[in-house]
Parts: structure tokens; sequence; C-alpha cells
């Protein structure tokens, strides 16, 4: 049985599918420009690797990769995305048939394949008709998903609280909540960058593991869990 969650973000996404085809709006963005400064953000996540894998969480139609292909062609980068929406997977594949989408809901449970880092741009905006309590447990499970499947880390963004108005269907981020989670349920190495034009944050949270094994100094050791 579906929640009442992922219900309303497939009735969301299947309507602006069908009247925005074609376009940015097609997956709730306001311009080409708001998704490659999003993106831009996200991918900075990686901006020290040369060849690794990487998964988006909720995809959409695909977009961050043509993002990638143009902003980062230099790096050996496997991509591959999921997507609870079948029409945006089946577009995804069209556009790229040479690439692995799952249409899978990553809320629900963590899957057995794993990659280097896990990106969702643009996932836990629009709140719509979902309680906060509601919207805050389902952005949790699907962080907290998608981190069990990284090697390496995973990156996200949110809307600031910090904002001149607010919008009711729209989830204006609980920043000392979200932290928290982080830190309790995740891992205490993270990042949050709120240091754009957009009325955003990206956040990156890294596995203790990574963090270590780019720790070389003896005395240091110590700050890490032994396993
Ligand atoms: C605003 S769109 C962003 C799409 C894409 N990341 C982009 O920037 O173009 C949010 C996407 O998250 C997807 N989504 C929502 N819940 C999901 C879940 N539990 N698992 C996977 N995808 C989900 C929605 O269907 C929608 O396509």
């Amino acid at each position: 049985m579906k929640n009442e969650t992922r219900k309303n973000q497939e009735n969301i996404f299947r309507e602006l599918f069908q009247k925005n085809y074609g376009t940015p709006m097609s997956v709730s963005s306001e311009s080409l420009n708001h998704k490659k400064q999003r993106f831009s953000k996200v991918c900075d996540i990686f901006k020290d690797d040369n060849d690794i894998t990487i998964h988006d969480v909720g995809m959409g139609v695909a977009d961050l990769y043509g993002f990638i292909q143009e902003s980062h062609s230099q790096k050996k980068i496997l991509y591959s995305g999921t997507e609870i929406l079948k029409e945006y997977v089946e577009e995804a594949s069209v556009r790229f048939p040479d690439l692995a989408f799952f249409h899978r809901d990553i809320a629900e449970k963590s899957f057995d394949d794993t990659y280097d880092y896990l990106l969702m741009s643009g996932v836990f905006h629009q709140r719509r008709e979902s309680s906060i309590r509601q919207w805050e447990k389902f952005y949790q499970e699907i962080i907290k998903n998608s981190f069990a499947m990284c090697k390496k880390g995973i990156a996200f963004n949110f809307i600031s609280p910090f904002v001149d108005f607010y919008q009711t269907p729209v989830y204006y981020c609980n920043l000392p909540k979200l932290i928290n989670f982080i830190n309790d349920d995740l891992s205490r190495f993270f990042e949050i960058k709120h240091d754009y034009a957009l009325y955003e944050f990206t956040v990156f949270v890294y596995q203790e593991s990574y963090i270590k094994s780019k720790t070389v100094q003896p005395e240091f050791q110590k700050y890490f869990k032994n396993d």
C-alpha cells in the first residue's frame, strides 16, 4: 500500500510533466539557470574526484546527467538514477538509453546497489498536502536509505528557513532538526553551503570511513571508530 506522501508526490509530478513537457517546469523548476545553480552546488561534492559512480535519487527526467555531460566532461562518471514516477523513468530512458534508471521508492528501503555518491536535487522542496511532520519523516527516510547506499557521501538541497515570505506548499527546512538528524542517524562529518543566490542550501554528508581514509596523520586516528 503506497503511503500518502508518495501518492501526493506522484500526482503533483505527473500533472507537471503532462502540462509542461520539455520545459524545466516539467520537474517543477523555475528556469534552466535555477537548475544549473542547484546542480553545480550538489556536484561540488565530487569536485576532487575523477573516476566515480553517482546515483541521482528523485532524478526526474535525468536533467542532472545533461548538466554533468556539459560541465564535468573531463571526469569519468558512471551515472544512474531512481524515480517513483514511471513517466519520468520512461522519458529518461528515451533521452539516455545506455544508462540505468530504476522505477522504485527509496523512501521505503535502501537497496543493495551502492555508489560513491548519491545526489538528491529538488526532492524536498514541494511539501504540498503532506503535513510538516509527514514531510520530515519522508525526507529522513529517503536520506537515511540513500546514505546506506553510498561509499563516500551524499548531497542534497532544501529551501532555507531564512526567507522573505512563506508559501504554504513549500517546505522551509527546520535546520536544527536536520542537523540533529544528520549527526544522530548518519554521520558527524557534514558540510552546509548556504552561500548562493537562491533561497536554498546544499548539504554534504560523508561516511566516516571515507573521511578516515583521507586523514593520514597518526595523531588523528583516535577520532575515528575502529572497524
Ligand atoms: C522537483 S523534482 C526534481 C527532479 C530532478 N532531481 C531535477 O532536479 O530535475 C523531485 C523528484 O523527486 C521524485 N521523488 C519523490 N519521492 C521520491 C522517492 N521516494 N523516491 C524516488 N524519487 C522520489 C519525484 O517524483 C520528482 O521527480
